[in-house]
C-alpha cells in the first residue's frame, strides 16, 4: 500500500532507517527534497557505498513498486522504452493469410495495437504513473550507457512522456520518483545533471558505518564491530585498487561472526579478507605484515578510547 510522503528532512531519514538504510545527513536532505519538488535525484558515488539501495529502500518504505532500469553500452530505445513484439507480428499475418483475411487497413491496425508492444521500464514507469501508481524509477549505473541514450532519456525526463508513432503518447500526469546513479566511469551530462537533484554518496563515517553493522548484524560483539569499522576505515585510506564499499564491510563482519571471533586477530584476518578486498594485489599488499600493522595500530586506538571513557 502506497504511504505518505516524509514532510522533512528528519522524517525521511527516519523512514530510509525503517527500511534498513541509514543516510548521511545531506543524503537524508537530497532526497526528502527530491520527493517534496518532484525532482529526479542523481546519485554518484564509487561502488558499494549504497547508491542503488537508496532506490530499493525508497520501493518498501513508500510502499511503490519498483521499476529498474539496468544501463550498459549499447543501451537503446528499444530496451529502455518500448519495441514492437516482431515475431508475434508475424505470425498474426501468416494466420491472417491462411484465413484469407488480409485487409491491409484491418491488418496493419492489429498489428500496432497494444498486445503486440513489447514495454521496457521507461515506458512501465510511465504507464503506472499514469494510472496514478507513481513507481519508483530507477535508472542504474548511467555512466555505462551511451551518450545519444542520455539524449533520449533527458527528453523523457523533461516531459515525462513517450511517444509511440503507431500508437500515441504515453503521459504521466504524476511523475515517477526517479533515481539516477552513476560510478562515474565517465562525465553523466550537463544537461542530465541540470534536470537533477545531484548527491555525492562518500563512504561512510566510523560512526555511521559502525550504527549500520549493529543494524545488519544486532547480535555481533560490540568490540568486535568498532574494531572492524577501524580497520575498513584505514584500509580505505590507502591507495587500494579497490577500496571496499559498505556491502563488502558487512560480509566481512558476518563472516568473522560466522567464524565465532569476538575480537580481531591476525589469523582471522587473513583468512578472511578475500570477503573485504577483491582484488589479489590489494590482498597480497595488506595480507601478513600490514595487517599486523593495523591490526595494532585499530587496537591501541580503541584501548585508548576506553582510557578516555573511563577518565
Ligand atoms: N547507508 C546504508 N545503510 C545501510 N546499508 C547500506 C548503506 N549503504 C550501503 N548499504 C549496504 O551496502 C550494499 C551495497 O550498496 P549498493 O546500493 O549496491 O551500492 P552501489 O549501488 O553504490 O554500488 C547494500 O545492499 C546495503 O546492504
Ligand atoms: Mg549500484
Amino acid at each position: 500500500m502506497t504511504q505518505p510522503m516524509p514532510n522533512s528532512v528528519a522524517e525521511t531519514a527516519a523512514l530510509l532507517a525503517k527500511g534498513g538504510y541509514l543516510p548521511s545527513d545531506s543524503l537524508a536532505a537530497s532526497v526528502f527534497l527530491a520527493l517534496k519538488l518532484q525532482r529526479p535525484l542523481l546519485l554518484e558515488g564509487e561502488a558499494g557505498v549504497g547508491k542503488t539501495e537508496v532506490a530499493k529502500v525508497l520501493a518498501a518504505v513508500l510502499g511503490r513498486p519498483l521499476v529498474r532500469l539496468q544501463c550498459y553500452e549499447g543501451l537503446d530505445l528499444s530496451s529502455a522504452a518500448y519495441e514492437w513484439n516482431y515475431s508475434r507480428q508475424l505470425l498474426h499475418i501468416r494466420a491472417s493469410e491462411a484465413a484469407g483475411d488480409v485487409s491491409t487497413a484491418s491488418l496493419e491496425r492489429d498489428l500496432y495495437s497494444e498486445s503486440y508492444l513489447l514495454k521496457r521500464p521507461l515506458l512501465q514507469a510511465l504507464e503506472l504513473s499514469a494510472e496514478g501508481k507513481a513507481p519508483i524509477l530507477l535508472i542504474d549505473e548511467l555512466d555505462r550507457a551511451d551518450e545519444p541514450f542520455e539524449a533520449f532519456l533527458l527528453e523523457v525526463l523533461a516531459d515525462y512522456q513517450i511517444t509511440i508513432p503507431e500508437l500515441g503518447t504515453v503521459r504521466a500526469a504524476e511523475p515517477p520518483i526517479t533515481v539516477l546513479t552513476s560510478n562515474r566511469t565517465r562525465e553523466v551530462h550537463d544537461a542530465v545533471r541540470r534536470r537533477c537533484f545531484y548527491c555525492w554518496i562518500d563512504y561512510p563515517s566510523a560512526a555511521r558505518e559502525a550504527d549500520i553493522l549493529r543494524l545488519k548484524l544486532p547480535n555481533a560483539p560490540a568490540a568486535l564491530t568498532a574494531e572492524i569499522v577501524g580497520f575498513v576505515q584505514s584500509i580505505r585510506a590507502m591507495d587500494l585498487y579497490k577500496s571496499p564499499g559498505i556491502a563488502e564491510t558487512i560480509n566481512w563482519a558476518q563472516a568473522l561472526t560466522s567464524l565465532d571471533c569476538v575480537a580481531l586477530d591476525l589469523e582471522s584476518v587473513n583468512s578472511t579478507l578475500g570477503t573485504l578486498l577483491k582484488y589479489q594485489d590489494d590482498i597480497a599488499r595488506i595480507q601478513g605484515s600490514e595487517a599486523a600493522r593495523l591490526l595494532e595500530q585499530v587496537k591501541s586506538r580503541a584501548r585508548e578510547a576506553a582510557f578516555a571513557a573511563e577518565a
